[in-house]
């Protein structure tokens, strides 16, 4: 069980910008009061004092749900998660030699579209319908499956590289999936991953969803790891590292023209906008997303 409150986010958020200034020495005097003034100010604020905080279980709310909601507007610009990943994962992509590919829990595509733009055979794969239904209006004619990670409909070594973007914060442990993409890639086959950075789990809070069965505010479990862990689940299944890149939020990637919400009702990372200095020092520049490159031991078929 969680508490969110609009304030205490913000207060994080300036203790955040605090902690970063003073670790990386970028905090003189100057911004180190204007942060405790901005804290008086915020603890002072009618609005945040006026906006309640809800109490959320995690848990009250599957992946699926998420998706069935998302999956019409997954596609809009503003992802930031997304601008920071989709040019890394396709430099890496661009690297690889033509071949099939699976695009594990490919969503609506995205990733999809790119490997068919470079020639692969692709079959997608991805839990939520609703997902799918997008995959499918963008590209008839590929193929795509209902299914689980943990249960891929191919037989063994059928692929030739997975992909797997943005879906790994969804499973609780990674060595099962790891281990069935191991199954259907073929040796020497590649394997792409990319997941949100274990940062992410203290700098940007999961928000409180609509209203799980209970008929309070759900939350949604995501899994944020360390390296290592990847590293654990994936060298004991015969995957090499090619490549491991962690690449950062822009700077300035809060948009100031932005005017604060004058009543924040609920926990929003559109929040920013009460402390957008604060905002700016506790994010900008941070690792957002990690980005996997492995390979299968054994000779590359011919
Ligand atoms: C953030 S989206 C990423 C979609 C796509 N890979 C991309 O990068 O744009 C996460 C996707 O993972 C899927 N997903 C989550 N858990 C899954 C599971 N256990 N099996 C299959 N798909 C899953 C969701 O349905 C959703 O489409």
């Amino acid at each position: 069980m969680t508490y969110l409150s609009p304030l205490g986010y913000l207060l994080g958020i300036e203790g955040a910008a605090l902690l970063r200034g003073i670790r990386e020495a970028s905090a003189d005097q100057a911004f180190v009061e204007a942060r405790i003034a901005e804290i008086r100010t915020l603890l002072d604020a009618p609005a945040l004092a006026h906006a309640e905080g809800v109490t959320a279980t995690p848990g009250t709310i599957t992946a699926a749900d998420v998706y069935q909601e998302w999956a019409p507007h997954y596609d809009a610009p503003g992802n930031d998660m997304i601008d920071v990943e989709q040019p890394v994962v396709r430099r890496i992509l661009d690297s690889l030699p033509t071949g099939t590919v699976l695009d594990a829990a490919c969503g609506t595509g995205r990733h999809t579209a790119y490997l068919r733009e470079l020639g692969h055979d692709v079959i997608g794969v991805d839990a939520s319908p609703e997902m799918l239904a997008q995959a499918r209006k963008r590209l008839p004619d590929v193929e795509f499956h209902e299914a689980d990670l943990h249960q891929l409909p191919l037989p063994d070594n059928a692929v030739d590289t997975v992909v797997c973007t943005l879906a790994l914060t969804h499973v609780p442990e990674l060595a099962p999936v790891l281990a069935e993409f191991a199954r259907v890639l073929r040796p020497g086959g590649h394997l792409v991953l990319s997941d949100a950075h274990q940062l992410v789990s203290y700098l940007r809070p999961t928000l409180p969803r609509r209203p799980g069965p209970d008929g309070r505010p759900s939350l949604l479990p995501e899994y944020h790891r360390p390296l290592s862990a990847y590293l654990a689940a994936a060298l004991p299944l015969g995957f090499q590292v090619r490549h491991c890149e962690e690449p950062r939020r822009p700077r300035h990637s809060l948009d100031s023209d932005t005017a604060p919400d004058p009543l924040p009702t609920h926990m929003s990372w559109d929040l920013l906008h009460w402390c957008p200095e604060a905002s700016a020092a506790a994010l900008d520049d941070s690792p957002l997303v990690a980005i996997w490159h492995f390979q299968l031991e054994g000779a590359p078929r011919v």
